[in-house]
């Protein structure tokens, strides 16, 4: 903020007259206070005063007189957005896309999975630039539970064969670099081509294989009617519909003794079914997705505490005991591969159109030949390490704008993570160069995350040892996963967020040519003509903005700290994902030949997040809109209440009318103060009048709170989560706002009799949380008489 959007106004605020009177009357008597007994001491003592007085009178003549103290109530704060503005687009110049390429070229050179040599190095020379370029570093350190193949011995499958009674192999574990030599020397590593699921169990295990879809509960349960048994077998299942640590926990609770993955080309590969990278993006028959199985996020060993050295573990037996961790061997496998196995069943055919895809073979549901897995892996404690960078903020040095993403990756990781890394770093550079002509109202905190691909472990375990830290401090977090493709922005974000993010697009200049002579000039252009619907319904000025669920580290700051976060990307054409995804073949060649040639969409992501950020950091009102939240709650509602219905929770709820109206009336008392404090700061942001310091203040600490009121431990089970809105849901890739409820219904409906009250119990209980969490932001909105 510049100086002169400071003023003092003309005239005194009655409250402040009072304090100051009552201020002046203490100095008085504690001067005139003391007593004397005789006129000679009294003389001198006049005297002595006297000369101090003239002491201090001539050093304030020589010195500059002491200001008196400046009073909040008066001093006028002016927003002054054109000054946002011009700084943005000195910003936006600064970044360049090239650089962001070289970035990545650096940041993608070796194989860095969390807690390894590689990994540390990374996040070391990336304290090393942050430095370098005036930020003030942290590092936090943290030993936690991780999980690696062995990559000397990759696993494998294997066929019986009856005639020869040896074990013939199928799979051999591992896929090799390919294409022309600069992709095959980036792809070159040992540790490249080896397929592995982290955090699957060790060991070997014989039987006969059994198809199941995409290993939904629906899937297992499809299987049970045709009276195919899944206990004792091999499960075969293809990614998609719901995470990998679901899949193998439901095969698990199947009595699956072993689980193979594989990508099926019907959804990442060419739609004829050739292995064409690197002619295209799709993925290979001979790679696969790599991932992690945890049924946790955060270090399993210390659910709810931060993995510091003088917090106690659980134990692995007991983590797999209570399902934290696979009890069965898993592996993925090339879609070559899950091809011959196909070919090598001989059951009923699937008929159902549903689950058959892209494989060159016949689906088959089961078959009667011996198969033998295995999975050579290891469970290790390991020192991982988050990178934390902050440049101070002038006027609110409290009060943080983060923007962050990880660092580790499965193979080299040159789309995920380092495309979001190089995004990131160029606008921390840009920024750190205007730093001296234009700091930063509110500090930014750069963070780089360990072992997200683990389960959001870094992210996790930092808040876990942050957090009453972060509930005072944060203002927002903005993350950049990944750039897979120069096309459409994909952004999940919470509602208080939607404004200041289309704000920020519409900054952004479009300088793709074709979108240009389509005359969508602006990134927001664009992104509206592209994205899809806007998340408020009637509201044409809004992009599509998704939910901010998923599996970035993002949703730990929203689900667990109640901190508004977004999460950005950007894809190709039509996709949501990209089909390399943690393959080998995520290598620099790969994003110059298929994601940004010129680095042009990177720097667009980069110019993109550093307006949002900018504008978090710099108006004088936070730029969140409660209203919006309000809005979009109360649509969300009935969509509540319409799957609540159509479950006929209501027939079985007793009160559930009184508890639902009274959630719907406090949902439209906090739209109601929410418009009063839109209103107030409207005519702030419009700059028609300035506002105190104190009353500035009031309505920050009231919009940085809002996201927080929805946080309530006590609603869950776990201590994974805490937020009544935007918890994850338990199936992890499924999409929902009050997941809590909806998947509490859900599970009621499908119940057996016995578990039924509880269930029931547990939605009457979250509604009410729920209602009084409304009530209470509304409470919190609702300002103080105008001074
Ligand atoms: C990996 O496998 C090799 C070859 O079988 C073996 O020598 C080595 O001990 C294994 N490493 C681990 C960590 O188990
Ligand atoms: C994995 O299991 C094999 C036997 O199936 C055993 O020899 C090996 O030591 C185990 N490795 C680890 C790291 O537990
Ligand atoms: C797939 O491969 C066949 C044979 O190599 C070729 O004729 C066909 O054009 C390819 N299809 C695509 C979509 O690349
Ligand atoms: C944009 O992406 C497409 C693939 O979706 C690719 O063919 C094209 O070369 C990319 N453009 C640039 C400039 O990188």
């Amino acid at each position: 903020m510049s100086s002169s959007s400071v003023e003092l106004l003309e005239g005194t605020p009655t409250s402040w007259r009072k304090e100051s009177a009552i201020y002046l009357t203490e100095t008085k008597s504690s001067l005139v206070g003391t007593h004397h007994s005789s006129w000679p001491l009294a003389l001198s003592s006049l005297l002595i005063s006297f000369g101090a007085l003239l002491t201090v009178f001539l050093l304030l003549l020589i010195r500059s007189p002491l200001p008196p103290p400046l009073d909040p109530f008066r001093i006028q704060v002016w927003e002054d957005t054109k000054r946002i503005d011009l700084l943005g687009r000195k910003l936006q110049q600064g970044i360049s896309g090239g650089r962001i390429l070289d970035s990545i070229k650096w940041l993608a050179k070796d194989v860095h999975v969390a807690g390894t040599a590689e990994n540390e190095k990374l996040l070391n020379e990336l304290g090393s630039m942050y430095s370098g370029w005036g930020y003030s570093v942290r590092f936090f350190d943290y030993s936690v539970l991780l999980s690696y193949p062995n990559y000397t011995r990759p696993n494998t499958i294997e066929v019986y064969d009856d005639e020869s009674g040896d074990w013939l192999t199928v799979s051999e574990g591992f896929g090799r670099p390919k294409g022309p030599k600069e992709l095959r020397n980036q792809e070159s590593d040992s540790r490249s081509g080896v397929w592995w699921s982290a955090y699957s169990a060790n060991g070997t295990v014989e039987g006969s294989i059994v198809y199941a879809n995409y290993g939904r509960s629906a899937d297992f349960d499809m299987l049970m009617n045709m009276k195919i048994d899944v206990k004792g077998k091999i499960v075969l299942m293809r990614f998609g519909g719901v995470s990998r640590a679901v899949k193998i926990a439901e095969a698990e609770s199947r009595g699956a003794i072993g689980v193979v993955l594989f990508s099926d080309p019907l959804l990442s590969g060419p739609p004829s079914g050739n292995n064409s990278f690197p002619v295209d993006m799709s993925l290979p028959g001979d790679d696969v997705q790599r991932g992690g199985l945890l049924r946790a996020v955060g270090d399993p060993e210390t659910p709810s505490l931060p993995s510091l050295p003088f917090v106690p573990r659980q134990s692995t037996k007991r983590l797999r005991r209570m399902g934290a961790l696979p009890r069965i061997p898993a592996t993925p496998v090339g879609s070559d591969v899950a091809a011959r196995l196909m070919r090598l069943l001989d059951g009923t055919l699937s008929k159902e159109h549903r689950w058959q895809g892209g494989l060159s073979a016949d689906y088959r549901m089961s078959g009667s030949r011996r198969f033998r897995l295995s999975v050579h892996s290891q469970l290790t404690r390991r020192p991982i390490r988050n990178m934390i960078a902050t440049m101070r903020g002038t006027m609110e040095p409290d009060r943080w704008v983060m923007v962050g993403n990880h660092v580790d990756a499965w193979v080299k990781g040159a789309i995920d993570p380092a495309t979001g890394t190089a995004a990131q770093l160029e606008v921390a550079r840009v920024l750190a160069e205007s730093s001296n002509l234009s700091p930063p109202r509110r500090s930014i905190v750069f963070c780089h995350w360990d072992a997200e691909e683990f389960g959001l472990i870094g992210s996790s375990e930092w808040i876990e040892e942050m957090g009453k830290i972060l509930d005072a401090r944060v203002v927002a977090m903005i993350n950049v996963d990944h750039v897979a493709g120069n096309a459409s922005l994909q952004v999940k974000a919470v509602p208080l967020l939607f404004r200041v993010l289309s704000e920020a697009a519409q900054s952004v200049e479009q300088r793709d040519e074709t979108e240009r002579e389509n005359g969508r000039l602006t990134l927001l252009d664009s992104w509206k003509y592209h994205g899809g619907r806007s998340p408020i319904d009637g509201d044409r000025n809004l992009p599509h903005i998704g939910l901010p669920g998923g599996a970035s580290d993002h949703q730990r700051f929203i689900s667990l700290a109640g901190v508004p976060s977004v999460d950005i990307k950007m894809t190709a054409k039509g996709r949501s994902s990209y089909p390399l995804y943690h393959s080998m073949h995520e290598v620099p060649w790969t994003v110059e030949r298929f994601v940004s040639s010129d680095g042009a969409a990177l720097a667009t992501v980069a110019r993109f997040v550093t307006e949002a950020t900018i504008r978090l950091a710099n108006h004088v009102v936070i730029p969140f809109s409660a209203v919006d939240y309000a809005q979009t709650l109360s649509q969300w509602l009935t969509i509540l209440h319409a799957k609540l219905d159509h479950l006929e929770v209501p027939k079985y709820l007793i009160n559930y009318d009184l508890s639902f109206r009274s959630l719907i009336t406090a949902t439209s008392k906090f739209r109601e103060a929410a418009e009063k404090i839109d209103e107030r700061t409207k005519e702030i942001t419009s700059e028609k009048r300035g506002v105190s310091v104190t009353a500035l203040n009031g309505i920050n600490d009231r919009l940085m709170r809002l996201e927080r009121i929805f946080l309530d431990g006590d609603a869950f089970h776990s201590s994974l989560h805490k937020h009544l809105v935007f918890s994850p849901s338990k199936i992890a890739t499924a999409r929902t706002p009050f997941a809590l409820i909806m998947e509490t219904a859900h599970d009621w409906s499908m119940a057996d009799q016995s578990d039924k009250e509880s269930l029931l119990e547990t939605i009457s209980d979250s509604i009410a949380r729920l209602t009084l969490a409304m009530q209470t932001a509304a409470e919190l909105l609702e300002l103080p008489q105008e001074e």
